[in-house]
């Protein structure tokens, strides 16, 4: 049942305003005591010629609909207070009528590539490529609940000098056996090296350069080297991906678009659109504004030419409705220019590309960098959150079967919600004893409390319950459950708006709060009338938990 909408049926009846009108005016009163829908009467003063407080006045009593406990006027206005019961039992028998598909609506339809995690090939994955994955990936997951069609892209950052530096590295210092035995840390290894040795030997830097001229001209040896770093980095992020339980539509990294960006150059030409600046080829993008770098003086072609040919070839692929870049927030600048390039060349679908930019994250206060070194390595987080995870689970549930299993899941769900329960825009620290804890704002919290309401299920199965036809229930705290299930397709349909995860992770987190509520208040498993109906309160919790932990990317283990 849609509150509003009764509302607004109600108002029908007395009020000469048409829906759309109504349906803008109708507010949510900020104080919920006053109700928890307001009507201001101020627009029917004109008509009506009376004082809008007199106008609420005569209305409200003639309004009746059970569906609401009371309808009153509040100087100006008609408040609406919804009958707690009849929230309730509407909303419970949605939720177990649905079941996972609670939620589900169409907002649009149509292909929506999204370009996410993109790690660097021959370079550990950092934290911030995890935060591209675990953000395109739910943003996947909530985007296809609300009708669209998703395509995961992992845009490998496989192309570009940075390939030349590796190469001359390893023709220095690398050797095969320590690559093939591990693989990303020897050529990162090799990598830093570069940078050290270059900071002395600036010479390194033009063979670099010369060995970079060579992939670009399809050089044997140097093709060959290419190849197989690329082949086994990504093997190593694979089982990333794996451990996640993230999966990519499309693995088309740069390489992929080398041979495309010939084209666009001509195309940017032929437009009338490139410009030389310091034997550079450029793009104007206005006043104060640094100009679109297309071709680099020493004729290599750049990170920008190279999106340009990406979206030209997705748009021609996949007709996109829309196109979501999940990059970091100091990428901005880059993802300014590809859209104002695109839109001097014509295409109007530049409007619906959208960088989905997400904050940094530090460790004890420090940033991240790569290539000082000060480095994070995914594979070994995930593993010690899946430690912390099962000596937790050892301490609380020791017999627990399947313990291996279920400490996965918590493990790793846990660092996937904390990276998803800011807004994705804010910077944090990331400490993963406060991530993986089993209380607090965390990922296993709200698994916790997901496993407790199972746990109640398995219990109830061996009572013999009267079958309910309707889900009467009273108290207080059930109550608060209900609304915050009711309000579950509203934060799909947000979070799918914002492209913000953030938004289905609070909810979760403020309904697992209210269900431990409703859990320490009530007595759930008493043999009476009620009993069916509390019940239901419990699975339909239970059910929209686990949904919003799937639409994050997180598992919801019915035991832990
Ligand atoms: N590989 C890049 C990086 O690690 C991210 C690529 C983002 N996607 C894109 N289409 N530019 O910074």
């Amino acid at each position: 049942m849609n509150f509003k909408e009764e509302v607004i049926a109600l108002l029908q009846t007395r009020v000469d305003l048409p829906v759309a009108q109504l349906r803008d005016l109708i507010e949510r009163p900020k104080n919920a005591k006053m109700g928890d829908y307001a009507f201001p009467t101020f627009v029917l003063a004109k008509q009506l010629h009376k004082s809008p407080v007199l106008i609420a006045k005569e209305i409200a009593p003639k309004l009746v609909n059970p569906v609401f406990a009371n309808i009153t006027a509040v100087g100006p206005y008609v408040n609406f207070a919804i009958n707690h019961a009849v929230l309730t039992a509407d909303t419970l028998k949605q939720v177990l009528q649905l079941q996972a598909h609670y939620g589900d609506q169409t907002l649009g339809h149509g292909n929506i590539p999204i370009d996410m995690s993109s790690p660097n090939i021959a370079k550990p994955m950092s934290m911030g490529h995890l935060r591209s994955t675990v953000i395109g990936n739910s943003l996947a997951k909530v985007l296809a609940k609300v009708g669209y069609h998703p395509i995961k892209i992992n845009y490998l950052g496989d192309y570009g000098t940075q390939f030349g530096k590796l190469i001359a590295a390893y023709k220095h210092w690398g050797n095969e056996a320590d690559v093939k035995q591990d693989p990303i840390m020897n050529l990162f290894h090799y990598y830093v090296k570069f940078h050290q040795e270059a900071e002395k030997h600036p010479e390194l830097e033009d063979e670099g350069r010369l060995w970079f001229k060579k992939l670009e001209q399809g050089d044997a040896e140097a093709t060959r080297l290419w190849t197989w770093f690329r082949a086994v980095s990504l093997e190593d992020f694979k089982r990333i991906y794996h451990e996640l339980d993230v999966d990519f539509d499309s693995y088309n990294g740069e390489a992929f678009f080398n041979d495309k960006m010939a084209s666009v150059i001509t195309e940017l030409k032929d437009k009338g659109l490139l410009h030389e600046s310091q034997g550079a080829q450029v793009v104007e993008m206005g006043p104060d504004q640094n100009p679109a770098l297309i071709v680099k003086s020493d004729g290599t072609s750049i990170y920008l030419t190279r999106d340009l040919a990406a979206a030209e070839w997705r748009m021609q692929h996949y007709d996109f409705v829309k196109m979501l870049y999940v990059v970091g927030n100091e990428q901005g600048e880059h993802f300014v220019q590809l859209k104002a390039v695109l839109k001097k060349m014509g295409y109007d679908w530049s409007d619906d590309i959208h960088h989905i930019p997400f904050g940094l994250i530090t460790q004890g206060g420090k940033k991240l960098s790569t290539r000082k070194g000060n480095v994070v390595f995914l594979d070994q987080v995930l593993h010690d959150a899946v430690d912390l995870a099962l000596n937790q689970i050892e301490h609380k549930n020791p017999d627990l079967a399947g313990k291996a299993q279920i400490a996965h899941d918590v493990g790793v769900g846990a660092v996937i919600f904390h990276d998803l329960k800011n807004d994705r825009l804010d910077n944090f620290d990331f400490d993963l004893k406060e991530v993986v804890r089993f209380e607090g704002d965390t990922g296993p919290y709200v698994q916790y409390t997901n496993a407790r309401a199972q746990s109640v299920l398995r219990k109830a199965e061996q009572l013999t319950i009267a079958s309910a036809t309707d889900y009467q229930l009273t108290d207080e705290w059930s109550f608060q459950v209900a609304k915050d299930l009711a309000d579950f397709p509203q934060v799909i349909a947000r979070a799918s708006e914002k492209f913000e995860p953030s938004i289905v992770a609070k909810f979760a987190l403020n309904l697992a709060k209210k269900f431990n509520k409703y859990y320490a208040n009530v007595k759930i498993l008493t043999d009476d009338a009620e009993l069916p109906a509390r019940l239901a309160l419990v699975k339909a919790s239970s059910l929209v938990l686990t949904e919003a932990l799937r639409l994050l990317g997180v598992k919801a283990p019915k035991e832990m």
